[in-house]
């Protein structure tokens, strides 16, 4: 039972639309002193207008009640801004990228009239990893330094009511961890914080949960609530059906079938909830092809980065193979994006050397007629933000020479894999981060490239767009003997690698085959073994 005074908000029939479109309709909830709420659900589902409705940044209908005061629109709510922080979802979007981290919190502390509290500021940026690099720019951070440094401006107001949008989106599984232990910490002060996040092994650690579905919520329990409704729906192993989903290691089916049954997980919420709204599996077909591909696609041999006298990438060697998928992983700032940049030619290579398809690579002339072989999608987005979806990937296909029908007939099949098709006329700021993520893939295969380089495709994107896109870069993979280098901060993924190298503080800790991982680390699943790897080296 929830006792009155413990309620700190309550949400009564809040509803926010963008013009036609309905972002969440006649939402109720209530939030209690010290509980940490999680908000799940699919990209687009809603979760973000409601936080922000919250915040007080997005115009509402309905009533919300912060321990007793009301208010009904962002004007009501700048009586209790000082109360709330919000971190809003993206790659560090509230940075400025001229200002080092320490000038970040000189400037936030001003903004929000903060006393400086050395102790507690140390602490964040320790936290956060960053306390070594407090004279960087932030545009010189990588992805998941600049989300970490947001997060940590958020709870520099020690705010009584913390609202993250996927605050760990790109953030390694190290830092995850820490984040944690600050954020319960916090709630032993008394703060409440209302979270939404993709990562199903963090929603677990949530007190309640509450699953958004197309603008309502559906479901609302604790974790073990929401995964026991699953379980009989839930099996061991990967097939191939229409009828059912299957994803890390597990499938997903409403009519029973002949395997043993398994342990659900939160993820299988999602699948489970698709198959009962009457969704099916996309199936995706990649027909055989028989493509001249040589059998060594990137060799590297000692590449080093060097940005003034700090060493991003220090002697890597990195070999991928034909039809291979290489997982690229590390903690944040670990030389991952370097490396690949290096790789494509959008930064210098320092020293050592670089053989690419067969081809050495010494000048940028020798790239231009490898560029049509080559696809990439980048970690920051870095699509024409004032083109629409579609004439982005209409753009990206005549910059790669298609004629007009083909683009039009690529477009179509992509949009509808991906379940961006309802998206297509958006332009790519009013979007979720897991839409635009799942757009730039369909850019960088309309050419057909040999090889692809994908800097965390993943991030921000929901469980089922992911299964998707596993699906299909197996298919590139098994189908046309495509290369694939990915980097990904999600371990189960690194379970469909073929291998993985792990880079740590620019150099290079591992390199093996994940079917020898498990035998070397037997009973421990990817997660755990990367901890251990990077705690021992
Ligand atoms: N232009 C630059 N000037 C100075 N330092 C830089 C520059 N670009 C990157 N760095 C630094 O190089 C290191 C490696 O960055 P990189 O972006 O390669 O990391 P990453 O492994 O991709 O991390 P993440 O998981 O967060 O994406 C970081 O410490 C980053 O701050
Ligand atoms: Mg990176």
């Amino acid at each position: 039972m929830i006792k009155e005074n413990n309620r700190i908000l309550e949400v009564k029939n809040l509803s926010v639309s963008y013009g036609k479109k309905v972002a969440i309709k006649n939402v109720n909830f209530t939030l209690r002193e010290k509980e940490i709420l999680g908000f799940i659900g699919a990209d687009g589902a809603g979760k973000s207008s409601t936080l922000h409705a919250i915040a007080g940044v997005v115009s509402f209908e309905g009533e919300i009640i912060y321990r007793g005061y009301i208010y009904h629109s962002p004007k009501e709510a700048e009586k209790i801004k000082n109360e709330i922080s919000l971190m809003p979802q993206g790659l560090g979007l509230v940075l400025y990228d001229f200002l080092s981290v320490k000038e970040h919190f000189d400037f936030f502390r001003g903004l929000r009239g903060l006393k400086k509290d050395i102790e507690y500021e140390t602490r964040l940026l320790k936290m956060a990893g960053l306390y070594e690099f407090q004279d960087r720019l932030a545009r010189n951070l990588s992805g998941g330094m600049r989300q970490k440094l947001s997060l940590i401006l958020s709870l520099l107001p020690r705010p009584k009511l913390l609202i993250l949008d996927e605050p760990t989106t790109g953030v390694d599984p190290i830092s995850r961890v820490e984040l944690w232990n600050i954020v319960s910490e916090m709630r032993k002060e008394g703060m409440s914080a209302i979270i939404s996040t993709a990562y199903m092994s963090e929603a677990s650690k949530m007190d309640r949960l509450m699953l958004f579905d197309e603008g309502e919520i559906i479901a609302v329990g604790t974790s073990q609530e929401l995964t026991d409704s699953i379980k009989d729906y839930t099996y061991e192993g990967e097939i191939e059906s229409s009828k059912c989903f299957s994803f890390n290691k597990k499938t997903y089916c409403l009519e029973p079938l002949p395997l043993n049954k398994a342990t659900p997980t939160l993820e299988g919420v999602f699948f489970v909830n698709a198959l009962k709204k009457g969704k099916k599996p996309i199936l995706i077909e990649v027909s055989k092809k028989d493509l001249k591909i040589p059998d060594i696609i990137v060799k590297a041999k000692c590449l080093t980065k060097k940005f003034g006298n700090f060493i991003a990438d220090d002697c890597i060697d990195l070999e991928l193979r034909k039809g291979e998928i290489l997982g690229l992983l590390g903690a944040n700032g670990a030389g991952k994006t370097t490396l690949i940049k290096m790789l494509l030619g959008l930064y210098p290579i320092d020293e050592g050397e670089l053989y690419l398809l067969g081809k050495r690579i010494k000048s940028f002339e020798d790239r231009i007629e490898l560029k049509s072989k080559i696809g990439y999608v980048s970690q920051k987005f870095s699509l024409y933000k004032d083109l629409t979806i579609k004439e982005n990937l209409e753009y990206f296909g005549r910059m790669h020479s298609l004629d007009t029908k083909e683009i039009k007939e690529k477009i179509d099949k992509y949009s509808k894999m991906f379940g961006f098709e309802g998206y297509l006329n958006s332009f790519p700021k009013d979007v979720p981060l897991g839409i635009n993520q799942r757009f730039s893939l369909a850019a960088a295969l309309l050419h057909e490239p040999l090889v692809l380089f994908l800097d965390e495709p993943t991030s921000g994107v929901d469980t089922i767009a992911r299964s998707v896109f596993w699906k299909l870069l197996r298919k590139l993979k098994n189908n046309l003997g495509i290369s694939i280098l990915i980097t990904t901060h999600y371990m189960s993924e690194a379970e469909y690698c073929d291998r993985v190298v792990v880079l740590k503080r620019g150099k290079k800790i591992m390199d093996e085959e994940i079917t020898k991982l498990h035998e070397m680390y037997p009973n421990m699943d990817f997660e755990e073994i990367f901890l251990k790897v990077y705690k021992e080296n």
